[in-house]
């Protein structure tokens, strides 16, 4: 649900944990800097969809001097931190089905990282964000070997990582675990077109907030070109 996954990101404990995290070159993930490196040139246009803070605006600075930033997510929270945070980028506050603050805007570079297998509509986000690509769109997924689970009941993200009280540990949205066949299909399915489908991850423990049935999955890093 929307709503409620905006609620949990913009609780004031999970906005505090993204004041550090995920802003440096070196927090970036080997899997996503595997695709990433290469698709970093001078004058690159991005759009970052689940923002978060503006994380990446600040890796973007880090390795360029001259580039494009469009960053996107549900909280509105989020949204108001990462613009006093980056004041020269731009930055949108949207519902998971309705980007129109884009308009028909598309980027060489797409970033979809960190929400696939946190939200429910994570497959109207592929094929939303592939409408929105030019050059290269990079996601990540949650995969396993077997049947894909995205039933909250069975399978969650507890809020606990950026607050103790237990109104954090009661407040989860889904852990998306998704076979990787299936992956493979959903992927191409969503990016008719693509000229290429690359992906590169490794199967790792899954977040210490998570309440799900398997212990690891693949962190599965996709880059599909247009
Ligand atoms: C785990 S953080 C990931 C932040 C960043 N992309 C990263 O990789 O570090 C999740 C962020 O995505 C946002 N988010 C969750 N679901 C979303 C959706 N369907 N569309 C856009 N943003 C979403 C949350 O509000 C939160 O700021």
């Amino acid at each position: 649900m929307t709503a409620g996954n905006a609620d949990a990101w913009s609780m004031p404990g999970v906005l505090g944990f993204f004041d550090t995290e995920r802003r440096t070159t070196a927090q970036v993930y080997a899997s996503e800097w595997f695709f990433l490196k290469d698709r970093l040139r001078e004058g690159v246009g991005v759009l970052d969809v689940g923002c978060a803070q503006g994380g990446f605006a600040s890796v973007l600075e880090e390795n360029l001097t001259s580039f494009g930033y469009t960053g996107i997510d549900i909280s509105a929270a989020m949204i108001e931190r990462a613009r006093t945070r980056h004041p020269r980028q731009r930055f949108e506050a949207v519902s998971e089905a309705d980007w129109s603050p884009l308009g028909a805007e598309t980027f060489e570079l797409v970033l979809v990282l960190g929400i696939l297998h946190l939200h429910e509509s994570w497959r109207d986000t592929i094929a939303r964000a592939w409408t929105h690509t030019a050059g290269s769109l990079i996601l990540d997924l949650r995969e396993h070997d077997g049947p894909t689970i995205e039933d909250k009941a069975v399978s969650s993200l507890r809020m606990d990582f950026g607050g103790n009280s237990a109104a954090y540990a009661e407040t989860q949205v889904p852990y998306v675990l998704v076979n990787s066949a299936e992956a493979l299909a959903t992927v191409r399915r969503l990016t008719p077109g693509a000229r290429r489908i690359s992906h590169f991850g490794y199967l790792h423990p899954v977040s210490g907030s998570a309440s799900c049935p398997v212990a690891e999955a693949m962190a599965n890093v996709w880059c599909i070109e247009r």
